[in-house]
Parts: structure tokens; sequence; C-alpha cells
């Protein structure tokens, strides 16, 4: 496949950046997108071109670092699959490509299709953790956990913390990640003990960097993973429940 590449290019995030035309020739239908930039970036070292940086780890969907917008899209066009996993088969020979890095404020931009994710790391520190003694591997039926507690816990902790969702989002919001990362604790036993100061402390960090969430669903869509909104209704449910809660303890205590 013979392709056209529009790739944003940007030194660090005090210079502006711009658009540049590179040819992605000669490319196999059956490597990755990332694949792709790989060959373009060994003709632009050849020709003494600074290589496009891009941010990339597992290469299998699972790490959540290789997030690029193509053509306005999240991950590109192909539903639930990370910028990793898309095969260049998904494009037309001959197409053209405009690739970005996720346009968010609470990611700045680092060097060209990379970004700063870092406040997504904030978030977890607020309180996405549990810290009961786990010990050693427990018996596997010694907590009993309903089926579809566990089903649904398993479900919101596949986010791989990517930021799709975020980069999608007309408001920049981080509802969907936040909602996935406080409902995978919150849904089980061992996340009980914090779960009323886990879901304040993480929406209230989750607020210091992005918008808020006015239900546009574009995160559901733009999520590789499958991330349902549903989370959302959830952490709210949870985080109202949790002011509440919070205000009787402070009236107990006066
Ligand atoms: S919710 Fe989905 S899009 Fe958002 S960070 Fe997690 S995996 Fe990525
Ligand atoms: S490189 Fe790890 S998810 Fe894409």
């Amino acid at each position: 496949m013979d392709l056209r590449l529009q790739v944003w290019r940007q030194s660090n995030g005090a210079t502006a950046g711009r658009f540049e035309t590179y040819p992605a020739q000669g490319i196999s239908p059956d490597t990755s997108f990332l694949e792709m930039l790989d060959v373009v970036n060994e003709q632009l070292t050849h020709h003494g071109v600074e290589p496009i940086a891009f941010e990339h780890d597992c290469r299998e969907g699972i790490c959540g670092s290789c997030g690029v917008m193509i053509n306005g899209l999240a991950h590109g066009p192909q539903l639930g699959t990370a910028a990793c996993q898309l095969h260049m088969r998904t494009f037309r020979d001959g197409q053209t490509l405009v690739v970005e890095p996720w346009r968010a404020s609470g990611f700045p931009i680092i060097r060209d299709l990379v970004v700063d994710r870092s406040a997504f790391d904030r978030i977890i520190e607020a309180g996405g953790y549990v810290s009961v003694s786990t010990g050693s591997a427990p018996e596997a039926n010694e907590i009993p956990v309903p089926k579809e507690a566990a089903d649904t816990a398993m479900d919101a902790a596949s986010c791989i913390g990517c930021g799709a969702c975020v980069a999608a989002c007309p408001n920049g919001a981080a509802q969907l990640f936040t909602a996935a990362k406080v409902a995978h604790l919150n849904l089980l036993p061992q996340g009980q003990a914090e779960r009323w100061t886990r879901v304040v402390a993480m929406v209230d960090e989750m607020e210091r960097y992005f918008g808020s969430c006015t239900n546009h669903g574009e995160c559901e869509a733009a999520c590789p993973k499958g991330i349902s909104i549903d989370f959302i209704a959830m952490l709210n449910h949870d985080y109202i429940r949790a002011k509440v809660k919070n205000r009787r303890l402070v009236g107990q205590a006066g």
C-alpha cells in the first residue's frame, strides 16, 4: 500500500506545532499502524529527518500507551481496537491519514504524538488502591463474590488507561476512566473499606485536570476496551451517596 501521512510535529510543549506530510510507501496491509510508523521513521532517519515520536510498549492492546488520533478518531476507525492492533488493511491504498496526538488540556503535549498522561496517575494515587493487607493468595472461595459483581468488576478492570475517552470527549472529561477505576474496586468486598473516601478523592482529583461530563457518550464509542458509560452512572451514584454519608459523619462529630 502507498499512503500519505499528515503528521503533527511539535518539538515540545513550549513551541508551536505543525502538520508535516510524509509518504508511507510499500506498506504491507498486514502491518499494524505502529509498524507502519516504524517503517516511515526508518525512511525519515535514512533521509536525516528527526523520526516521529510516538508512545508504545506492549503493542498488544494492554498497556494503553499508544493512543493517537487518526483522521479525527481516537485509535482510528476500527471499534474496540487500540492503535497498536489496528491493521493497515483497515485503510484504502492511496488514502491520506491525518495523525495527531490526543487533544485535551489535561494531556499536555510532550513531543509530536506523545502526551503527558500523568494526570491519570494522580487520580489513581488519590484512591485507586486498597489498603487492606491481602497477604498470600487466598483460597478461591474464601471471600464470596456474586458472579454478576465479579464479572462487572472485571469489565471495569479492563480499562487500560489509554486516554481515548478524554480525547474523544468534546469537554475533555475523564469520567469514563475514573468511573472504571472506581468501579472495579467499589464493586468487590475488598474495596468496601475505602469505598466512600475513594470515590470522593478520585472525583475531586479528576476535576483538577479534566472537564465535566455532559453525557455525550463519545467516550464509550472511542474506548478500545468497550467500557460502558453505565459505569459513569455508578460513579455519580456512589459520589452522591458518599457526600451525604460524609456530611452525616461530620454532623455526628460535631
Ligand atoms: S475507559 Fe477506555 S478509553 Fe478511557 S482510558 Fe480506559 S480503556 Fe482507555
Ligand atoms: S502499545 Fe500497549 S496498548 Fe497499544
